[in-house]
Formats: structure tokens, C-alpha cells, sequence
């Protein structure tokens, strides 16, 4: 059941960058159920087509782009051919990514520059091709990040990924207070796991790997697409509209519980408890 009023998003035009799959495709179908326009980009154009065809035929006004976000005038082609279908834009969401799992020592530079430029330039770019539009026009806007919790805990494996979430938390924080003025509002959201196709191929090396990251949860469970669209819906929604710069993290507690101290002792047997009450200081 959706806590969400059916037309809360009718004002709300959003591009979603990586919108044809995955976290993308669910908060184009969550933000098109509630009202929304949708414009989508990406590389892969049989994938935009197909899920332009699925969310129309549930009602969503939808169109599509083909786009590499590391090309900036990819991006202002692709914006402004969106723009002619579906009125300006007000909201765009930083969704798109590229990311896998190396030893460090074995990637290249080719390897590294790929990854930035997908998720830190290509978040850079887009952002500034849409603040250049709604600061020229005197409009509103929303900028909505999708970051990763390792974005200020840095992660082995995933070097070229956690430094470029890491840059797109400053660029979230930093244009929050830029642009603020300019009625701009940028935040971000840093989920943990959620099962999508494109995670699980790059990042999961077997089944065997979902159990291990559902057992160090504190709610026992991997995170859902739902739980993600819920999240995004309020950010973007006008009820979020005095949340600027922050950055909202939705992953069932998970990296806190690595981080604590004591937290380890989840799992120590009762009898050391008992053991540790007869300790305490008279
Ligand atoms: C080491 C690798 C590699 C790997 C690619 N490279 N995969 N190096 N290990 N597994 C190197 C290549 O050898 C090459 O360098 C360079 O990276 C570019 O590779 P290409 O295949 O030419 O790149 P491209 O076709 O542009 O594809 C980009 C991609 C691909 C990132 C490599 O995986 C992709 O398109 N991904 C999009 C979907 C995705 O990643 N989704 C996951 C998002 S989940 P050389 O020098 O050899 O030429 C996420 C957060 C998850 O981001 C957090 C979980 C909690
Ligand atoms: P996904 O389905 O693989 O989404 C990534 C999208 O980015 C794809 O649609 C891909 O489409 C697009 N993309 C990649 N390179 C691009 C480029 N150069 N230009 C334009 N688009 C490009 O994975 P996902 O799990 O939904 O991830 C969505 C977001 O959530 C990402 O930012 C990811 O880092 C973040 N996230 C996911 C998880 C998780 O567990 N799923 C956890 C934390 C954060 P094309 O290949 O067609 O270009």
C-alpha cells in the first residue's frame, strides 16, 4: 500500500539517468504511477525501448534518450530532445553507474577512468547542464543522488566506485549551499544491497554471498526496490522541500553494525554473558 496521494507528483517532470533498468526503471514506474513525466537515458537503447513500451502501457507519460553520460554534449543533445516531448524538466536523478569487483593492483587506468566517468563526471555534467537550465530560466529544481554507503567509509574492491560516490556526496553537499539560493535542493540517498540485475552480475560472485550480507544486517534482510522508490518519492516530493545537502542512507543499519566497536558481541554465546555480569565492580 502506498503512503503516497495518487497525483502528489503532477507537477514533476524527472529525468532519470540509468532509468531503463534496475533502481532507475523503479523510481521511473513509482514517480509515472503518481503523476510524473518521465524521461530516461542510457546507453543501451533496446533496454530504453522496452521499458518505454512497459511503463506506457501502464499510463506513465514516458520518453527516452540514448546517452553516455560521460559525453556532456550527449547530455545537453539528450536533454533538450527529452525537453521537446516532455515540457522542462524540475527534477533529475543521478542514477546511472558502473561498477565491479577487482583487486586494485589489477585494474588499469582505462579501468578507473571508466567508473569516474560514469558516476563522477557523468553526476558532475548532468548536474551542471540542469542547474545551467534552471538557473537561466529562473526555475526550481531538484537534484537526487544516488550514492553508496561506502561513499564515507571508502570500500576495498570497489575502489574506483567508493572514490567516485565519495566525490558525488561532496558534489551533493556542495551544490546544496551554491545553489540553494537559486532553489535548487540536491540530496542524495545511500542505500546498501538491493538485488538488481546489473549489481548482482557486476558485484555478487555467487548466491552464496547474498546469505553472508543478509546475516551482518541488523534487520536480516537485503534491501528492496520498493524500499528505494518510497525514499526517493518523499525526497523529491514538495514535503522534502526544506531537506537540502543531506544524505539519507537506507540500508537496514548494515554499515553501522560494521562500524561499531562492540558490535561484533551480536553473537557471543550467553554463557559469556552471564560470565561478564560476575565482573562488574563492586
Ligand atoms: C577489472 C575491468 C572489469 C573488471 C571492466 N574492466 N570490467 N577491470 N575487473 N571486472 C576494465 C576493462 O578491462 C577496461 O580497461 C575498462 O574497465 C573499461 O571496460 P569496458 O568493458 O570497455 O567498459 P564499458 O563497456 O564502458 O562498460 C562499463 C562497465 C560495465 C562499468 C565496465 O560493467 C557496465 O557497463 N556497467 C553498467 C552497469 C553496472 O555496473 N551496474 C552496477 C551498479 S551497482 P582496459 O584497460 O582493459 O581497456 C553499484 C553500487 C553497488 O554501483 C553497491 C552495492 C552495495
Ligand atoms: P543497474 O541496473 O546496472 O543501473 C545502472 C544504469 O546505469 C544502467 O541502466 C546503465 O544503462 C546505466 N549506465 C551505465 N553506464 C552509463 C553511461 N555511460 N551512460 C548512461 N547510462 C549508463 O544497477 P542498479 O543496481 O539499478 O544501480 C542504480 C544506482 O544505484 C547506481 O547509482 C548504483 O551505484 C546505486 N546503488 C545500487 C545498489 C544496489 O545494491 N543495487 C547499492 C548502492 C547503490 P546502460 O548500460 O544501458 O548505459
Amino acid at each position: 500500500m502506498s503512503i503516497f496521494a495518487d497525483s502528489i507528483m503532477k507537477e514533476k517532470t524527472v529525468l532519470i539517468t540509468g532509468g531503463a533498468t534496475g533502481l532507475g526503471k523503479e523510481m521511473a514506474i513509482r514517480f509515472g504511477k503518481l503523476g510524473a513525466r518521465i524521461g530516461i537515458v542510457s546507453r543501451n537503447k533496446e533496454n530504453l525501448e522496452k521499458t518505454v513500451t512497459q511503463l506506457s502501457a501502464m499510463g506513465i507519460k514516458i520518453a527516452y534518450d540514448v546517452c553516455d553520460v560521460r559525453d556532456p554534449s550527449q547530455i545537453a543533445a539528450s536533454v533538450s530532445n527529452l525537453e521537446k516531448v516532455l515540457g522542462p524538466f524540475n527534477v533529475l536523478v543521478n542514477n546511472a553507474a558502473g561498477n565491479f569487483i577487482s583487486r586494485t593492483e589489477q585494474l588499469s587506468p582505462k579501468a578507473f577512468d571508466t567508473v569516474i566517468g560514469i558516476v563522477l563526471q557523468g553526476s558532475s555534467y548532468f548536474s551542471l547542464e540542469m542547474g545551467k537550465r534552471w538557473i537561466n530560466s529562473g526555475m526550481n529544481g531538484t537534484i537526487l543522488n544516488i550514492v553508496a554507503t561506502y561513499a564515507w567509509t571508502g570500500s576495498a574492491y570497489v575502489v574506483p566506485s567508493a572514490v567516485s560516490k565519495a566525490g558525488v556526496l561532496a558534489l551533493t553537499q556542495s551544490l546544496a549551499v551554491e545553489w540553494g539560493p537559486r532553489g535548487i535542493r540536491s540530496v542524495a540517498i545511500a542505500p546498501g544491497p538491493i538485488p538488481t540485475e546489473g549489481a548482482w552480475n557486476n558485484l555478487i560472485p555467487d548466491t552464496s554471498f547474498e546469505e553472508i550480507m543478509k546475516n551482518r544486517n541488523p534487520m536480516m534482510r537485503l534491501g528492496k526496490p520498493d524500499d528505494l522508490a518510497d525514499l526517493a518519492t518523499f525526497l523529491i516530493s514538495d514535503a522534502a522541500s526544506y531537506i537540502n545537502g543531506a544524505v539519507v542512507t537506507i540500508d537496514g543499519g548494515e554499515w553501522l553494525k560494521g562500524a561499531g566497536q562492540f558490535n561484533m558481541l551480536s553473537g557471543m554465546p550467553e554463557s559469556l554473558w552471564d560470565l561478564m555480569k560476575t565482573r562488574r565492580n563492586k
